[in-house]
This record gives structure tokens, C-alpha cells and sequence, in this order.
């Protein structure tokens, strides 16, 4: 669209009454000679802007082609070097993730209040792993030439699945306390000496019943311009 304005500026054959209408119908298309960034009409934005955690689950899983278009569009994260260093174990054994998520909630509800409150209000057996039908457990390989932005890497990898998840309508929510005690998802996925566990994202379906989007606040002030 701008090419075609341009020409018919440079042209100088339309009149400047032609050029100016043709500019007024087109003008909500663009701010600042971009595309609009409307949040209504982007769904990028849009889905930024309204993805929320989720902490209680349907117990509906989630179809396995599903799971394969969010990792297959994941797989285009930009990395330092284009490392991609990443590795996902897909669980969907619900046998396998209650063992996981109890055995963690196990050693770290008792110590942290919050975990046990969370267990309450949410009705979940586990407030680590939260019952999720299907859980993404991320790991990267120990000896790596570009170790300085691994975690960089890993953490927009991991935002890509929790957008790309979310734009299916698929509901998830980071678990970095999977880290915290992380003995039983080394131990029950066979996690190899040369990779380290680095986090887990839980999937499924939101249960607004037991869990309604809570409203957020945003953190002001944190903003500076260089002017
Ligand atoms: C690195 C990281 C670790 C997180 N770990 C947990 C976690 O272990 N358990 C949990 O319930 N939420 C976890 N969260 C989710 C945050 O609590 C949540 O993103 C935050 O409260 C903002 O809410 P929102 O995601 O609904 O916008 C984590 C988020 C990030 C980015």
C-alpha cells in the first residue's frame, strides 16, 4: 500500500484531491506509516495482552497435533547464535505428572505458606504441577559455547509456547518452582548427566470454575525514555 502511495506521489498525475481521499480511506490502516497496531484488529497483541496463568484445569487433554503446532512454531525463537539449546520433554501421562508435581508439593508445601493456601483455594492435589493434563519440561545441554544467554534463550523459548499455546486457546502457566526441588523430574524423565532441567510449562485447558482470571496489577514507573 505505501509502495503504491509513493508512486502516485511521485507520479504527480492524480490530482492532489484524489491523493488526499485515497489517503483518507486508507489512513486507519496505518500510524506512523505502519500497519495499525490496533490491539482489536492484532492478534499478537491481542493475545499479550489478555494471556493470564492458569492454576486449575479441565480435565480434558490436549490433542497431540496440538501440542505439535505449538512446538513446531516455537522452534522459530530467535537464540544467541541461533543456538537454539533447548530441549522439551512432552508429558501427558497423568500417572507420571501427579508423581512429579506430588513428589515436589511433598517437599515444598510445607515450607512455603503460600503453597498451601493455594492448594485450598484451588482444590488440587498438588499446587505445583496443579493436576495440568500435559506438562513441557525444558532442558539444556551442559557444555555449550554460548552458556552467557542460555537462560535468555530458554525464557523467550518458553514465552513462544505460552503465547503460541495461548493463541489456540490452550491455557498454561510457568512452574519455576519445578526447579526448586527438581530431583523428581530429573529422576522420573531420565533426565541425561549432560543436560539441566531449567523450568516446566503446564498446559491445558482453563477451569474458570475452581480458578477465574484474577484481575492483575501492572507495574508502573519501571519505563524510561532517553530522550
Ligand atoms: C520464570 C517464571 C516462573 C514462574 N513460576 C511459577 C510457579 O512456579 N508457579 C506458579 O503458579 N506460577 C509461576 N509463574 C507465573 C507467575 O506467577 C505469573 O506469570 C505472574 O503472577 C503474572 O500473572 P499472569 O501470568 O497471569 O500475567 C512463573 C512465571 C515466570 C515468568
Amino acid at each position: 500500500m505505501l509502495s503504491i502511495i509513493s508512486k502516485i506521489n511521485s507520479s504527480n498525475k492524480l490530482s492532489e484531491i484524489v491523493q488526499h481521499k485515497l489517503k483518507e480511506t486508507i489512513k486507519p490502516l496505518f500510524r506512523k506509516g505502519e500497519y495499525s497496531t490496533k490491539e482489536e484488529t492484532n492478534e499478537v497483541l491481542e493475545t499479550i495482552k489478555t494471556r493470564r496463568s492458569t492454576r486449575a484445569f479441565e480435565r480434558k487433554q490436549i490433542k497431540k497435533n496440538e501440542i505439535e503446532k505449538i512446538l513446531e512454531v516455537a522452534k522459530n525463537t530467535p537464540s544467541a547464535m541461533n543456538k537454539q539449546p533447548w530441549k522439551v520433554y512432552v508429558v501427558q501421562k497423568e500417572e507420571l505428572i501427579r508423581k512429579i508435581g506430588g513428589e515436589i508439593s511433598e517437599v515444598l508445601t510445607p515450607q512455603m505458606t503460600f503453597l498451601q493456601r493455594a492448594k485450598k483455594q484451588l482444590q488440587v492435589p498438588d499446587p505445583i504441577l496443579y493436576d495440568a493434563p500435559t506438562v513441557l519440561f525444558i532442558t539444556t545441554k551442559k557444555e555449550r559455547s554460548m552458556p552467557l544467554f542460555i537462560d535468555i534463550d530458554v525464557g523467550i523459548y518458553l514465552a513462544n509456547l505460552n503465547l503460541a499455546a495461548e493463541s489456540l486457546g490452550i491455557n498454561s502457566v510457568i512452574v519455576g518452582l519445578t526447579k526448586m526441588h527438581e530431583e523428581p523430574v530429573l529422576k522420573f524423565l531420565n533426565i541425561p548427566d549432560d543436560e539441566t532441567f531449567k523450568i516446566a510449562l503446564a498446559l491445558g485447558y482453563r477451569d474458570s470454575n475452581r480458578h477465574p482470571p484474577e484481575k492483575k496489577e501492572i507495574v508502573t514507573g519501571n519505563i524510561k525514555w532517553i530522550d
